[in-house]
């Protein structure tokens, strides 16, 4: 990942590759690189650490220019942010940049290698390189022939753009999972990952479908099918500004962050889960049996949202693998004299990797003796490079400060942990390990249906954007949901809110019900819902005005509430990560009716590097 630009065409197109990266400068990244083909196809490619302004530096040094070329953004996910990892990758003939995940690369590695390969980078894409590269065997293919065979190879998910020495006038790009578009102009075609790298010079785009590949030069563009056969693509006119192209349409980063959950979320689970087998591969974290057998305890360290990830954790793992896990504020766990020795595991979660106190939290787990994990968005970030193991979520990079994806994400991720904790354990069968895999993998499919229609939330934010105060209420797994969603509501709209257990109600918020607190339940069919449900009842009872969140279908809500949002049904152990999107949407619906500062609330930064 993070941001693809080609251009073929007539004219020097060196200028136009560094622009169109600076156009998805906002995207976050941590190294760039551009690749060049000349007349002769003769093609040099620069590439640089850091930000944009260290690669136009290097070009600057050694400048080339040439009428074909790819540029890249690089947000790592397989290998540290460095000059040998950022793209364009170059292997033989072939050179590649590339958005995504090959989830099948160590195998395929391993192959070539053995076949005599030599590899100069640490990334899966340049496997992607080298197996073109070797498809390309015959002089009757094409570049495109060679690609195609390459991707039947290839599991994962990629947006990739490539060019070669031998062909220098064609630029082909393939789509799977990942966005990529081409488009049209005057004796050129451009490709890119996102519509504004290209935006300054064509309005006419092609938005590939999954399994699309398609050959781009002077002439034209030719789609072909995921079978192989050409195919027609609809030509779209796009009259999005620059900065609305910059969301993809959308009005605010964090809605879009929001869209993007279910795709995230499947790249946070690929090739680390198999149904099948009811298995979970997280290698990185080098934890066995033995390990897990002599844990006397599991300590999550966390701040913010994450923090709330954490406290999902417990439920899952102590329901799961019967190991007990504590959760820890990591403010508080630095300052006070925690107990934890040797046999304790300690696993910070934190989106950026750079918190100070999470950071300094998991350093002092680690200085007591604990084994030290986390799991974090940033590859390479300090608390990744810190602790024993990393366990990273695929969320990509998230711009809005209200974390969204990087949450959900991260709630996949300990579920994930989770069973493969009980695995080690003994405690989850295959069977059942298969069935909360399965659920893990039916999540993505059930975010994108609640996605579709999100009217509700609109005419909700109409009606209760004036409250000066929520309450939210949960059990169990939505206890911590109940707070995330009170944090997500006071961080974009500035409307006091909190979060509180269901049953604690009774011990002191139920003196605040009345009319003017609207009281969000969140009560999905699971083992605490009778529990939930007669909270719900109280709150009636005194005049409260009810937003439930519940389990489609259910009339006994129905008839207690003032509004309903229906959840999918979902197995228990998941709930969270479906319940989650109702309250970030009734958080972002009432902060946009009141035209809050959504992106970038008051006061708040996107990651606290200071205590
Ligand atoms: C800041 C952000 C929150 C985030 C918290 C922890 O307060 O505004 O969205 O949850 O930091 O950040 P981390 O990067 O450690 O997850």
């Amino acid at each position: 990942m993070c941001g693809i630009v080609g251009y073929v065409g007539t004219n020097h197109c060196a200028q136009l590759l560094l622009s169109g990266l600076r156009r998805l400068e906002y995207r976050g990244y941590d190294s760039a690189g551009i690749a060049i083909a000349d007349e002769e196809g003769e093609v040099r490619v620069c590439r640089a650490e850091g930000k944009l302004q260290q690669l136009e530096q290097a070009y600057r040094e050694d400048p080339f220019d040439g009428t074909i070329g790819l540029g890249h953004t690089r947000w790592a996910t397989h290998g540290r942010p460095s000059e040998l990892n950022a793209h364009p990758h170059r292997a033989g003939r072939v050179i590649v940049a590339h958005n995504g995940i090959i989830e099948n690369y160590l195998e395929l590695k391993k192959e070539l290698t053995a076949r005599g390969c030599k590899f100069s980078s640490e990334t899966d894409t340049e496997v992607v390189a080298h197996l073109i590269d070797e498809m390309w065997s015959d002089s009757d293919q094409s570049l495109h022939d060679a690609t195609r065979l390459a991707l039947d190879k290839i599991e994962g998910s990629y947006a990739l753009a490539v060019i070669s020495t031998e062909n220098p006038d064609e630029l082909v790009v393939a789509r799977y999972a990942s966005p990529m578009v081409v488009a049209h102009g005057d004796n050129c075609a451009y490709a890119a990952s996102d519509v504004p790298a290209v935006l300054d010079h064509t309005r006419k785009f092609v938005f590939l479908h999954d399994g699309d590949t398609a050959v781009l030069s002077q002439e034209g563009i030719a789609v072909y099918g995921d079978d192989g056969q050409p195919v027609e693509r609809e030509v779209k006119r796009i009259h999005w500004d620059p900065v609305s192209a910059e969301k993809q349409g959308y009005k605010h980063f964090m809605l879009k962050e929001i869209h993007e959950q279910p795709a995230r979320i499947t790249d946070t689970l690929r090739g680390r889960v198999s149904v099948d087998r009811g298995e979970v591969n997280l290698a990185e974290l080098n934890l066995d049996a033995d390990k897990v057998a002599d844990l006397d305890k599991i300590v999550f360290l966390a701040c913010g949202t994450s923090y709330f990830a954490a406290q999902i954790a417990k439920y899952m793992i102590e329901e799961v693998a019967r190991i007990s896990v504590e959760t820890d504020l990591a403010s508080e766990f630095r300052y006070r004299n925690p107990l934890v020795s040797d046999r304790t595991l300690a696993i910070a979660i934190s989106q950026s990797g750079e918190t100070a106190d999470t950071l300094a939290a998991i350093r002092e787990a680690g200085e007591l003796g604990a084994t030290t994990l986390s799991i974090v968005n940033v590859i390479e970030s300090t608390i990744a490079r810190e602790t024993d193991g990393v366990l990273y979520t695929h969320a990509g990079p998230e711009i809005g400060v209200a974390s969204t994806k990087a949450f959900t994400t991260q709630l996949a991720a300990v579920g994930m942990l989770a069973i493969k904790l009980g695995r080690l354990n003994g405690t989850l069968d295959v069977e059942a390990a298969r069935e909360l895999i399965s659920a893990l993998r039916q999540v993505p499919a059930e975010l994108e249906t609640m996605l579709q229609d999100t009217s509700q939330y609109e005419e909700i934010a109409r009606q209760y954007s004036r409250a000066n105060s929520f309450l939210y209420l949960g059990r169990g797994n939505q206890y911590p949901i109940a707070m995330e969603g009170a944090l997500k509501l006071k961080e974009i709209s500035y409307i006091h809110a909190e979060g509180y257990a269901a049953g604690e109600m009774k011990h002191g918020p139920i003196a605040l019900i009345d009319r003017n607190l609207p009281v969000v339940v969140l009560s999905p069919q699971n083992s605490v819902y009778e529990k939930t449900a007669s909270n719900l009842e109280e709150v009636k009872a005194r005049g409260g005005r009810i937003i439930a969140i519940g389990t489609e279908g259910d009339d006994r809500l129905d008839a207690f509430s003032d509004v309903v949002i229906s959840l999918p049904e979902v197995p228990e152990f998941v709930q969270p990560l479906v319940s989650v999107l109702a309250v970030q949407l009734l958080a972002y619906h009432i902060a946009d009716f009141k035209g809050t500062d959504v992106d970038q609330p008051r006061n708040l930064a996107k990651s606290v590097t200071v205590e």
